[in-house]
């Protein structure tokens, strides 16, 4: 769920979970999302209802006093929207399958960060793509109308030009079923069946314990992400990389699955696809509070190398997105230029050793685990914040 800050992309993952994402004392006193929000949910519908009618979250369908069927299962991850907050935006898109860009109708499109996020999906490589239009029970017939040419327009020439455009109101639970009908048709599950070995960038880590938990009561550190591949089972062995710092090294740390979560779910082994919370073996005080925000998990021996200095193939912006002032050119990137640099889940500054046209050198502030090939986000100091300026590809 991407946006621009207080369009109603929280109140939208309420309408659809039924959880309220922003939980933190700060959010709760500002009013914005500050950290990524993640929630799940199960889609029903009705086999004999008509038409979107027959779409809904909630099982019972009350039209004919009988249970839906379950279709699938989704779990949404609510980005903030703030100017500020891209980086927590550009980390949680690395655990996104596909998009929600939520564009309110009482504003012109496309707000700064209307066009930042959707330039941020595009980087990272996503292909999935829902638009909803939102707030249409504060605008007229016409208004909607006019903000949903503004969106097509500003869409033309992206990849969401074809996305279908579903006007909502979050807040008064309107348009739902279309949205979850569009969700359902549009956003398809990625086929992850195969053998490989699970993996998960880790998007959250914390210590479940009350204060004053006996020794002997207390519950190990607590993962939480989503499995890029391969199925994980209770007991299995896992290795977690960078891992712990030793001097200048880093150590990989390994633990065993002493439970796994989907949702208030406990289970025995989870498939890839889907917000899942592993509970480790780990002293809890080396989890609390996100500590191993950024980390790789997976089976022991197959993770990708760690690197303190990665060389990027680049592949820059036209444009600086997203700032309020006119849109500055992307210039070269020069040697000695700190950068900050998304990979999977991490967030690290960087400085730039070496810089030569299409490739770049850059010595990493916090080391990250990452495969040869895969994409980071490069963003740069601009106006007083960090700016998309485009995304680089991890060379040998
Ligand atoms: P950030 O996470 O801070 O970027 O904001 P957000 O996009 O999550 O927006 P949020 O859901 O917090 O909503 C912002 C404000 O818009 C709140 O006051 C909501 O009540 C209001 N709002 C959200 N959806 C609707 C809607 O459909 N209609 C109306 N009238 N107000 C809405
Ligand atoms: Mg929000």
């Amino acid at each position: 769920m991407v946006g621009h800050v207080d369009h109603g992309k929280t109140t939208l993952t309420q309408a659809l979970t039924g959880k309220w994402t922003d939980t933190h004392s700060e959010e709760l006193r500002r009013g914005i999302s500050i950290k990524l929000g993640y929630a799940d949910t199960a889609l029903y519908k009705c086999s004999e209802c008509e038409g979107t009618k027959a779409y809904g979250v909630k099982r019972y369908c009350r039209i004919h006093k009988r249970n839906r069927t379950r279709t699938r299962s989704v779990s949404f991850v609510d980005a903030p929207g703030h100017e500020t907050l891209m980086a927590v935006m550009l980390s949680g898109a690395a655990i996104m399958d596909a998009a929600i860009l939520l564009i309110a109708a009482n504003e012109p499109c496309p707000q700064p960060q209307t066009r930042e996020h959707l330039m941020a999906l595009e980087t990272m490589g996503l292909t999935k793509f829902v638009v909803v239009q939102n707030k249409i029970d504060v605008c007229s017939a016409e208004r909607c109308h006019e903000s949903y040419r503004e969106i097509k327009q500003f869409l033309a020439d992206s990849q969401l030009a074809d996305a279908p455009v579903i006007p909502v109101s979050a807040h008064h639970n309107r348009n739902i079923d279309v949205l979850i009908e569009a969700i359902d048709t549009y956003l398809p599950s990625p086929d992850r069946r195969g053998q490989e070995a699970f993996q998960m960038n880790v998007a959250r880590s914390f210590d479940i314990n009350r204060p004053g938990t006996l020794p002997t009561k207390l519950i190990g550190g607590v993962l939480g992400g989503s499995l890029s591949r391969g199925t994980i089972r209770l007991g299995d062995e896992i290795e977690i990389c960078p891992g712990r710092r030793k001097g200048k090294e880093y150590e990989p740390i390994h633990t065993t699955v002493a439970s796994l979560h989907t949702g208030p779910y406990s289970r025995k082994q989870v498939r890839a696809g889907g917000l899942v919370a592993v509970g480790t073996q780990l002293d809890p005080a080396s989890t609390k509070s996100d500590s191993l925000l950024g980390a790789v998990m997976g089976k022991i021996g197959t993770l990708p190398p760690v690197w303190d200095t990665l060389q990027l193939e680049i592949h820059l912006l036209k444009r600086v997105v997203g700032s309020k002032g006119g849109r500055q050119e992307v210039t070269e990137i020069k040697t000695s230029e700190p950068l900050m640099l998304t990979v999977g889940t991490r967030t690290t500054v960087g400085v730039v050793g070496k810089a030569l046209s299409g490739t770049i050198e850059v010595r990493l502030k916090l080391s990250v685990c990452a495969a040869i090939g895969q994409r980071v986000a490069i963003s740069r100091r601009v106006e007083g914040r960090w700016h998309l300026i485009g995304f680089g590809i991890i060379q040998e």
